[in-house]
């Protein structure tokens, strides 16, 4: 009896042992000489999200990289975490079609990074995809993780108002961002022609007014109060960005002339 128990124990030590030589970390698999096909994408698929700006150059249009807004290389909670596999496929009304992870991956490098959208089959999309599987595993499928996407404010019973935005952006945001919103060092433009464009989530009042409360300024995210983050995101809003390449005018031009 006593035997079988320790067989048991022995069985169960070995499966817990087994499950986390399945899941390795990021850094110990970028120190292995040697990985299979799956590992040497989600290896891959880590420094796109982390360094876009060197690994997926040919599709990003502006100085960002994926982990400017998906931060700590998507993991962090209430910072639009990448831990999202199991969400997918889902009807999105943005597109009017049914989403696979994919296709989610390459719309943020047409609108975030307002790029070009690489082909279903491009290595950098095949990577990322295997790098969110990753960050997926023990999430269930169909459930939403916990902190998915930035936290929803409350309604605070007054409109955001840019001009008290400004106050704050020049107050909490431009040491870092810069006064014109170009970026400085390792702090990302926030606005002009390097940064997001207009058709990105981003660009929405209510999700950057959540993204910048949880978050910014970084270090100190929750600081602000809920007013002020509406303030502020109203206040970036306004400022010069590239155009949604939904709304390009060569598009309607095409649309016009083409059956
Ligand atoms: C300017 C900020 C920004 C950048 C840069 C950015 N994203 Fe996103 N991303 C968002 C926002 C905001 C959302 C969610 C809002 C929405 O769906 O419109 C999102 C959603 C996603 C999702 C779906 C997450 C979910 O909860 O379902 C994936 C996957 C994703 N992005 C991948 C990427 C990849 C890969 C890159 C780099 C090539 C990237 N993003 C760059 C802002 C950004
Ligand atoms: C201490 C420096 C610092 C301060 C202050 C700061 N940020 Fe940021 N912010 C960053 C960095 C760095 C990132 C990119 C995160 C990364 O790469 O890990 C970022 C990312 C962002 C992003 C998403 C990426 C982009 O460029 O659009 C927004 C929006 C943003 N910050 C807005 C703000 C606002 C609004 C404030 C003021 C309330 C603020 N930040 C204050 C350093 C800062």
């Amino acid at each position: 009896m006593f035997h079988r128990y320790l067989i048991l124990v022995a069985l169960l030590l070995s499966a817990t042992a087994h499950a986390q030589e399945e899941q390795p970390s990021i850094s110990q698999l970028l120190q292995e000489p040697f990985l299979d096909d799956y590992y040497s994408n989600v290896v891959y698929g880590y420094e796109i999200v982390t360094d876009s700006q060197r690994h997926a150059s040919r599709y990003v249009g502006n100085a960002l990289n994926c982990s400017s807004c998906h931060l700590q290389a998507g993991t962090q909670k209430d910072a639009l975490p990448l831990n999202v596999a199991g969400m997918y496929p889902k009807w999105r009304a943005k597109n009017g079609k049914r989403n696979g992870i994919g296709l989610r991956i390459r719309e943020c490098f047409l609108y975030s990074m307002d790029g070009i959208m690489p082909p279903e089959d491009a290595p950098e999309v095949l990577a990322v995809s295997a790098y969110v599987s990753y960050l997926s595993q023990g999430e269930v499928m169909g459930a939403e993780p916990e902190g998915r996407g930035v936290p929803t404010l409350p309604d605070t019973g007054y409109d955001p108002n840019p001009a008290s935005g400004r106050l704050v952006y020049l107050q909490q945001c431009a040491s870092c961002h810069g006064e014109q919103g170009q970026g400085v060092g390792v702090a990302p433009p926030v606005w002009g022609l390097d940064s997001f464009n207009r058709g990105a989530g981003m660009h929405g009042i209510e999700t950057a007014a959540g993204f910048i409360w949880a978050n910014m300024p970084l270090g100190q995210g929750r600081s602000l109060s809920q007013q002020q983050a509406l303030d502020v995101a109203a206040y970036i809003n306004l400022q010069i960005r590239p155009a949604d390449p939904r709304e390009s005018r060569l598009l309607k031009l095409l649309e016009a002339v083409l059956p």
